[in-house]
């Protein structure tokens, strides 16, 4: 059998998966080691399911090799599906079952006897507290509800390692810690989780490691907190009168060498800082003293859409194909504060 020695549980090499004329992913390469909650955050499209989907070997790559506990996926498919398990973006439960006899199939599917089906999925349900709700079928389930099934179900096989492909994707607010909730019980227990996701707050409260993937391509990577230092931990966004929009970006480009980013049809600034509320006091003084109301204020924690824009530079950045080299390029810009590179200030289209 083909193996790695990484100290890895999870790892991929130059990982290229092409859809016909779509490169979903240019060349991933990553190592999870054992015990850690790996976050992998991109928006829709950037290729999470897709490198998900390989290392649950139900989809060989174009090129690249991707290995599970040691053993290469493409070389032994069926070792790799004894030591994981994958929670997908949909809920995968069969609606006509109930919450119980959905983890008994699943057991069985496992080959646990009938009896040793029975017990754990008893034991599971009362973990995830759905002891109530166990025999209703599942048709009945709320969103949240049938997520957690869905976790549950892939903890019948006691997996050492867990995929879960955006667990809180189309969750309400409370469903949505309910399934965080869960996910932090898993991780006590010392499973390795690989999980993606769009939401930066959901990588940071769950996610010691975070990749972040655009493209195909991961972009960048580290904690929580070296993300956060890339970013800013705060964010504020402006807005003026358009008749002031450019005196006022020009006011903000001094404020420690940040450059603002102005969408010229909303004339809304935003800026993004280490300290929110020293920041906003110097910028309202700046713009009293140079006369200019403004319109609106606001802080706020740091979106995906600030990553992006912190981690690629503008949309319009020359993107040289190198992962390291667009990063390392856009924290040069930002400290700098030099947006000659990107045309003046960075823009950007209404957000959707
Ligand atoms: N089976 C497929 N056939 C063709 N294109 C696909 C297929 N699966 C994914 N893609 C494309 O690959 C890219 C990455 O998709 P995906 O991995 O699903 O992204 P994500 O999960 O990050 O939203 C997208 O452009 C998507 O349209
Ligand atoms: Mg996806």
């Amino acid at each position: 059998m083909k193996t790695n020695d990484s100290k890895a549980i999870v790892s991929t090499r130059q990982i290229v998966k092409d859809f016909g004329e779509v490169e979903a992913l240019k060349g991933v390469t990553i190592d999870i080691p054992q015990g850690v909650v790996y976050g992998l955050l991109g928006p829709n499209g950037a290729g999470k399911t897709t490198l998900i989907r390989i290392l649950a070997t139900l989809l060989k790559p174009t090129s690249g090799s991707a290995y599970v506990a040691g053993i290469d996926v493409e070389a032994d498919p069926a070792a790799v599906r004894e030591k994981i398990g994958l929670a997908g973006q949909s809920a995968a439960v069969d609606k006509f079952l109930t919450g119980r006899e959905t983890l008994i199939v699943t057991g069985r599917l496992y080959n646990l006897t009938a009896l040793e089906a029975r017990r754990r999925a008893n034991v599971i349900l009362e973990r995830i507290d759905l002891s109530e709700a166990a025999d209703r079928i599942v048709k009945t389930y709320s969103g949240g509800m049938k997520r957690r099934l869905d976790l549950a179900a892939c903890l019948v096989g006691e997996p050492q390692v867990l995929f879960l492909d955006e667990p809180t994707t189309g969750l309400d607010p409370r469903s949505r810690s309910e399934v965080w909730k869960m996910i932090k019980e898993l991780v006590e227990k010392g499973a390795t989780l690989l999980l993606t996701t769009q939401y930066l707050d959901e990588a940071d409260q769950l996610a010691d490691r975070i990749g972040v993937i655009d493209n195909g391509l991961l972009i960048s990577e580290g904690t929580s907190d070296e993300l956060k230092k890339r970013v800013g931990q705060d964010v504020i966004e402006l807005q003026v009168g358009k008749e002031h929009q450019s005196t006022a970006a020009r006011l903000l480009e001094q404020l420690d060498g940040y450059s603002p980013a102005l969408d010229t049809a909303t004339s809304k600034l935003t800026l993004s800082t280490e300290s929110g509320p020293a920041t906003l006091t110097r910028i309202v003084r700046l713009l009293d003293e140079a006369h200019i109301p403004p319109l609106g204020v606001s802080l706020r924690e740091p979106t995906l859409d600030d990553v992006f824009l912190a981690l690629t530079g503008a949309t319009t950045a020359t993107d040289t194909g190198d992962p390291e080299e667009r990063a390392a390029g856009s924290r040069r810009r930002r400290r700098r504060g030099d947006a000659a590179r990107t045309g003046g200030l960075r823009r950007r289209g209404p957000s959707t």
